[in-house]
């Protein structure tokens, strides 16, 4: 199943390099916050169980997870969707690479969406139309970034705004590329400058 908007894919270029973003110690420094929020939002009583949106979101998840009180009880589970290929923008299309186990029963369960990046906002709109699907009650979402100047979505938790730049690094790839950096980079695609030659 896929929902569609137009966009025109950009050819990736050999010439990219990394400028720092977010540096790993911020990041850190914004996981209690958020685990806290989160805490707030999510009742107990609601059986909450965080479906981790692979691939991009697994460092984020690993570290917000650790945030939780131990008194929050929460399940953990997976799903795999792939929107980008080895683009760096969206094709428009959500593609289900891997659904929820089907042993898990989410029926009347509120689910928290763990994911990277929240930019048009398509794969998070399938996803929760998907879990609403399989009985979820209710779906909240927390996102490492989300791209500023995007209308805000509802129940949505974001840790850092950023612009429009395409990113890399704490779990987020270009073409499979870059997620084991520690910390956020920009994937810088401008050509890079010529050297002027030297007189002599
Ligand atoms: P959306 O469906 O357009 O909101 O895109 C969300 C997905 O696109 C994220 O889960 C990421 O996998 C991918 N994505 C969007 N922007 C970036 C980026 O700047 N770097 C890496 N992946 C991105
Ligand atoms: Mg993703």
């Amino acid at each position: 199943m896929a929902s569609s908007i137009k966009s025109k894919p950009r050819k990736p270029s050999p010439t990219s390099r990394l400028l720092p973003l977010i540096d790993a110690k911020k990041i850190a420094q914004r996981m209690p916050g958020l685990a806290r929020e989160i805490e707030r939002d999510i009742k107990l009583r609601e059986r909450p169980i965080a479906i981790v949106v692979l691939q991009g979101g697994f460092i984020f998840a690993a570290d917000l997870l650790r945030s939780f009180s131990p008194r929050f009880e929460i399940d953990v589970a997976f799903v795999r969707c792939e929107s980008y290929g080895t683009q760096t923008q969206s094709s428009g299309r959500v593609m289900l690479l891997q659904d929820i186990d089907p042993a898990i029963d989410l029926h009347g369960r509120t689910v928290l969406l763990i994911d990277d990046i929240l930019d048009t906002g398509l794969t998070l709109k399938f996803l929760t139309e998907h879990l609403h699907r399989r009985g979820a009650a209710r779906v909240h979402t927390c996102v490492l970034l989300c791209r500023s100047g995007r209308p805000a979505v509802p129940n949505t938790l974001c840790g850092f705004e950023i612009g429009s730049e395409f990113v890399v690094g704490y779990g987020l790839d270009y073409a499979g590329k870059y997620r084991h950096l520690p910390g956020l980079c920009v994937l810088d695609q401008s050509p890079p400058k010529r050297k002027r030659a030297v007189s002599r």
